[in-house]
């Protein structure tokens, strides 16, 4: 039997309007959640992004800007501007956008971010309360990946969940969300990574396959069991049509899991439209404990 197909833009615009009464009930007092992007350089794949984020935030009547320097800013810079936004009152979310041009350590400056600023929660106090449980920001893309699977019905508690990639944005985070013991969680979580010698005899066992690598085809058919339900978070550019359109495949091979999985997000329309949601989530919470922590 082919597999249901996880709808993201159709999850994504679910939660949107759940968070519409929220920023309602923010501008009533006043407050209008705002996040603010900094850009350094002018990467095409970032411009993309930061894109969809300012849009996403329009669309639902938040404020955004983008702070813009240039590809050979210094840290010192990057950071100057970063001061400014934490000190800001104005301003609930920062978004630093990755990667960096090789002069600036991404870390110096995440670690600078105010994490009650952190919408991204890549600071190291965000992601610490993430791995003992505590309430704080959830990183953007495992939050999206949760929500996709809850809202899908899928069962995670003692649920075998493999993960294919250990990067800081995805697969580390994403390790430390499922495998907690709340909210429906409780999964048995195996992480491969570049030195895992076979990856298959992991993605073979997996109930909930993730893979996050960016590699196209990565995963084939004969990598799953029947019935397992696929993640996939690859967005790997693979050529462009006749009429000059990008053509977008995910990491794992759609057509051919698709037989067997029991369900499976495309890409484009699958995990990407929630990270950007989750985002807005995000800034909202920020200005919502602004708002509580100052009246
Ligand atoms: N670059 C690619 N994905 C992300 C993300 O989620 N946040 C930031 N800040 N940069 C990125």
């Amino acid at each position: 039997m082919a597999a249901k197909i996880i709808d993201g833009n159709k999850i994504a615009t679910e939660i949107r309007q759940e968070i519409k009464e929220r920023i309602a009930k923010l501008k009533e007092k006043g407050v209008t959640p705002k996040l603010s992007v900094v850009l350094v350089g002018d990467d095409p794949a970032s411009i993309s992004y930061i894109t969809s984020k300012a849009k996403g935030c329009d669309e639902i009547g938040m404020c955004s800007e983008t702070i813009k320097l240039p590809a050979d800013a210094t840290e010192m810079e990057v950071m100057g501007t970063v001061d400014t936004l934490n000190k800001d009152p104005g301003v609930h979310g920062i978004l630093v956008q990755l990667p960096l041009p090789k002069q600036i350590k991404a870390d110096n400056i995440i670690n600078y971010i105010s994490p009650e600023k952190d919408v991204d929660a890549f600071t190291p106090l965000n992601l610490g309360k993430l791995m003992r449980g505590e309430e704080a920001f959830l990183p953007c893309t495992p939050h999206g990946i949760y929500q996709l699977l809850i809202r899908t019905g899928v069962n995670l508690k003692g649920a075998e969940v493999v993960i294919v990639g250990a990067s800081n944005i995805v697969g580390r985070p994403l390790t430390m969300l499922l495998s907690q013991e709340k909210d429906g969680l409780g999964a048995t979580v195996t992480l491969c990574h570049v030195f895992t010698k076979d990856i298959s005899v992991h993605t073979k066992r997996a109930d909930v396959l993730v893979v996050a690598v960016g590699k196209a085809n990565l995963v084939t058919a004969d990598m799953v069991k029947e019935g397992v339900v696929v993640i996939d978070v690859g967005i790997n550019r693979i050529g462009k049509t006749e009429s000059g359109k990008a053509i977008i495949v995910g990491d794992v091979d759609f057509e051919g899991i698709k037989e067997k999985a029991s369900a499976i997000t495309p890409v484009p329309g699958g995990v990407g439209p929630m990270t950007v949601t989750m985002l807005l989530v995000n800034t909202i919470e920020a200005a919502e404990r602004a708002v509580k922590s100052c009246c």
